[in-house]
């Protein structure tokens, strides 16, 4: 049984103050419960907050996850954050190819494929995210638009450190606009991502690989999703921010 995981994108939300007070509210909320022990929990902040908020979830069930890393250790690379950098603050997890930087800052299949490489080398987990925009689902084209990225993303990466890994299927066309994949799109989609890790890297490796679903997840829609028989969890973006409706994800899984 692979164990479902329940990471939040915060993306460029939340000051410090407030990244710190939500954290400490989740932490809060997630202390003494059952639920702790069964789902593995993640939040990921700005770089900005990432200081403070790994003070606040240090021993606690909620692990911290950035939302991009660079694969160089350091360097003339303005603007970027090493996974060494991430490390040292405690971070567990690295969501790469997110679709935000696909789409709107130029993200590449080779830059999240060197990424995934680095951030393995360095022991921390990477969230690998593929999705189809709609204009590709409409084209009939989801499987080949994800196949290629999925393939695109484990260049080089062997099958031990590809069983560490964890992938967030996220439809582009569902990504903060309300309107979710259906309990069967998303069990498509993700039964064929498992089919592909079978061919690449044998049966043992795609059944311990979880595949989170991400896009206008929230409490009402996440129980029929996360009962799909491959889907293991969720990459959460707007249900994040507030601590309830987040809460209410977690006990779903
Ligand atoms: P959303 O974002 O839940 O707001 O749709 C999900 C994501 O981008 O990871």
């Amino acid at each position: 049984m692979r164990k479902k995981i329940i990471v939040g994108n915060w993306k460029m939300n939340k000051s410090v103050e407030e990244s710190a007070k939500l954290a400490t509210e989740l932490v809060a909320a997630c202390k003494g419960q059952a639920f702790s022990d069964k789902v593995d929990i993640g939040i990921a902040p700005t770089y900005l907050a990432l200081d403070r908020v790994a003070g606040i979830v240090k021993g606690s069930p909620v692990k911290l996850a950035a939302q991009d890393a660079h694969w160089e250790n350091q360097g003339a690379f303005t603007s970027k954050i090493s996974v060494d950098m991430l490390k040292a603050l405690g971070v567990t997890y690295v969501i790469l190819g997110h679709s935000e930087p696909r789409t709107l800052f130029g993200e590449t299949d080779a830059n999240v494929n060197k990424k995934t490489v680095k951030v393995l080398a360095e022991g921390l987990i990477p969230i690998v995210c593929v999705g189809e925009t709609l204009a590709e689902r409409e084209g009939n084209i989801t499987e080949k638009v994800v196949g290629t990225q999925v393939r695109a993303a484990y260049q080089g990466v062997s099958a031990l450190d590809a069983a560490k890994t964890v992938i967030a299927y996220e439809p582009v066309w569902a990504i903060g606009t309300g309107r979710t994949a259906s309990d069967d799109q998303a069990q498509a989609v993700h039964k064929y991502i498992r089919g592909l890790l079978k061919e690449m890297y044998g049966s043992e490796v795609a059944e311990v690989v979880r595949i989170q679903y991400g896009g206008s997840m929230k409490a009402e829609n996440a129980a029929g999703l996360l009962t799909q028989p491959d889907v293991d969890g969720g990459l959460i973006g707007g249900a994040s921010l507030k601590v309830d409706s987040f809460l209410g994800i977690i006990k779903a899984a």
